[in-house]
């Protein structure tokens, strides 16, 4: 018996068959996973549709479909995603950066623009590194610290730091949110967990990606709470905290961001689908 050949619209037209009602972008999905496979822009996947995969692009592609139809996200199969223009290595213990976290990079950068030299960062929760690694790398002269609870996701985030060359310029430290930190810090950035411990058990991705980045505790806002009670001892007299926020949870960090510092500046900010997504605190001269 001859095989067929086995060519990149064979491909994508498997996917089609094996997400059907799983994925609204399946075709998209063996896209990047192609692209990724052969090392190829998508534009060239999409433009050479007869393209014959060999053997073991054709097994790396079934484990890859197999990995979908299991249900694991395609930033997981892919092993990286992107952020802010460039990708960011992912493994299982590391939260998928999501577009709405680059509204915390905006305001940090703006915020960064406004600061004389030296300055003093910290991102807490560096997850993947995204935020940190990014501010790093568009800034090329600032130092910073980034802080995780979790060992191997600073791995992760260190990792993401050397590719583009700023590890050097970055402290890596393992820490319950800033506490071994002295500060005071001119500039904080969190994306901490957020999603109260009852919506995350029904939410697809509190099975399919780290608990440890996204459970909030009972309210969600158990992490951005103890960080918020914190930032009197740890924000210069001048300095100015982003974090990012549940889409429902404005009004109750900005009252308990008004209590911690009464003299600061406290606005809210949304995403570009009308939520609530980043509080911006701003002490002092520049507030
Ligand atoms: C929502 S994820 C954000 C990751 C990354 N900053 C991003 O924006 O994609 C939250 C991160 O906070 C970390 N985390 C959870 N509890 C923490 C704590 N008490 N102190 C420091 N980091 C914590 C998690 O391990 C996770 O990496």
């Amino acid at each position: 018996m001859v095989a067929t050949a086995f060519t990149i619209g064979a491909a994508q037209e498997q996917a089609r068959q094996a997400l059907k009602g799983m994925s609204d972008s399946p075709g998209q999905q063996a896209q990047l996973i192609l692209a990724d496979l052969l090392d190829r822009p998508r534009a060239w996947i999409l433009a050479h549709p007869e393209f014959i995969l060999g053997e073991a692009d054709k097994r790396s592609f079934g484990v890859a479909l197999a990995r979908l139809t299991n249900g694991e996200p395609l930033p997981y199969v892919l092993g990286w995603w992107e952020f802010y223009g460039r990708r960011f290595r992912l493994a299982p213990s590391v939260l998928i950066p999501r577009p709405e976290s680059e509204l915390l990079v905006e305001k940090a950068l703006e915020r960064l623009k406004l600061t004389p030299p030296p300055v003093k960062i910290v991102d807490v929760g560096t997850g993947s590194g995204c935020l940190g690694v990014t501010l790093a790398a568009e800034v090329p002269d600032i130092r910073l610290a980034v802080t995780d609870v979790s060992l191997e996701t600073l791995h992760v985030a260190r990792r993401n730091a050397r590719e583009y060359g700023v590890d050097g310029r970055i402290s890596f430290v393992q820490a319950d949110l800033l506490e071994p930190l002295a500060g005071p810090f001119d500039l904080v950035v969190a994306n901490l967990p957020y999603v109260p411990s009852s919506a995350l058990r029904g939410m697809p991705a509190g099975r399919r990606e780290p608990g440890l980045a996204l459970d909030g505790g009972r309210d969600g806002l158990e992490l951005t709470g103890r960080l918020l009670h914190s930032l009197p001892g740890k924000l210069s007299p001048t300095g100015a905290a982003f974090l990012e926020i549940g889409a429902d949870q404005g009004t109750a960090v900005q009252s308990a961001a008004k209590a911690a510092l009464p003299d600061a500046d406290v606005q809210i900010t949304r995403d570009l689908a009308g939520h609530d997504r980043v509080i911006e605190i701003r002490c002092g001269a520049h507030a």
